[in-house]
């Protein structure tokens, strides 16, 4: 009878909620009110002939290479971070390999990696969630072919300082150190400068967030020629479709509309951190456009805010996140839904007023 490899029959089954998601989104780090109307005209220009021809990806990532200010040579287009992520444990990683993760972190890091049959070894994030950056040194080892980093991190919004991730690659130089910029519009701050002295550290980037282009399937992998070329190797020349090609440079030519974005993101965030505070609710203060809060009974919390129309993500179940649920931000109107529902579930239920205060 025919069966999977063993690494695939053992491999843990990753089921996102994505369905029934009706009502202000707040639950998967999307962006709440979309793209550019700029992508959306371009959209309706496309024809016939732009989707009976096979994609052709070069001239979109010499693009997008120009403006992240890298060699074209030093940059893939993906099927978003995802593929980005895939790609990498496919050219790096070999049964019986080691792969480092910090926890939490974003789930598909340790999909990718079991599937090769490769070893995960996850390192507790500290206290608090900080970047245990030393640890994560002390854990690698000479079978050590892969380490995933997302700064800012999901589920928790926190960073790791620069230095951290350089002293990182540095120590480990048999191995692919993928720093993933997933939320980098809302931080900042990148590897992608720092990255030539290290050949073995990549970057990844995607237009599922700030750009609103989940839907598209749009990620840029940044990373030496040299290895480039080899990851190149392992994937499809079609692995990005025609529609988000033709999207993706006007995406990036509103760098307007993306700043006006972030900037609402990034009050938006202030204002429930603020709100956070006041009702003595723990949180974590993030650097990204969502916010970890520890509410308590986080299954019921998510119900009662649904009730009133906003989805909000459980993240109870990852590693040190008891009751704790993932909020996503959006421009000023959606959050003064998202505060008002926010009090009234917490009335409700009676959390609050310094119940699990730090
Ligand atoms: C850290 C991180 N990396 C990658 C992704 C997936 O991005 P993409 O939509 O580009 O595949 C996510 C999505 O939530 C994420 O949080």
């Amino acid at each position: 009878m025919l069966s999977p490899r063993e690494a695939v029959r053992t491999l843990p089954s990753y089921h996102p909620p994505l369905a029934g998601r009706d009502g202000l989104r707040l639950d998967f780090n999307e962006n709440t009110v979309g793209c550019s109307p700029r992508v959306l005209e371009r959209l309706r220009q496309l024809g016939p002939e732009q989707l009976a021809r096979y994609p052709e990806r070069g001239p979109v990532e010499a693009v997008v290479a120009g403006i992240l200010g890298v060699a074209g040579e030093d940059l893939l287009l993906t099927n978003g971070v995802d593929e980005a992520i895939h790609l990498l444990c496919e050219t790096y990683l070999e049964a019986g390999d080691e792969a480092l993760i910090v926890v939490p972190t974003y789930s598909m890091y340790r999909v990718y990696m079991m599937a090769t049959g490769a070893k995960v070894i996850s390192v507790p994030a500290g206290k608090d969630f900080v970047f245990p950056g030393n640890e994560v040194c002390d854990r690698i080892t000479p079978r050590t072919q892969l380490i995933a980093i997302a700064n800012p991190n999901n589920p928790t919004g926190t960073v790791a300082a620069s230095e951290e991730l350089a002293k990182i690659a540095g120590a480990a130089p048999g191995a692919a150190v993928l720093v993933d910029e997933a939320y980098f519009e809302f931080y900042g701050q990148s590897m992608l400068l720092g990255r030539n002295e290290f050949p073995n550290l990549f970057v990844a980037r995607t237009f599922s967030k700030a750009y609103g282009l989940a839907g598209l399937r749009m990620g840029a992998l940044v990373g030496d020629a040299d290895q480039m070329r080899s990851v190149r190797r392992v994937s499809s020349p079609y692995n990005v479709n025609a529609v988000a090609l033709a999207c993706l440079p006007e995406a990036l030519r509103d760098q307007a509309y993306i700043e006006q974005y972030v900037g609402e993101v990034r009050e938006s965030r202030a204002r429930l951190e603020q709100a956070l505070e006041a009702s003595g609710i723990q949180f974590w203060s993030s650097q990204a456009n969502f916010v970890l809060a520890r509410v308590g009974a986080a299954g019921r919390f998510v119900e009662h805010m649904k009730r009133r129309g906003i989805l909000v993500r459980d993240r109870s179940g990852d590693h040190g996140c008891e009751g704790c649920v993932r909020i996503t931000l959006g421009p000023r109107a959606h959050a003064d839904r998202l505060l008002t529902a926010l009090q009234e579930t917490c009335d409700e239920l009676g959390i609050a007023q310094g119940a699990s205060r730090r």
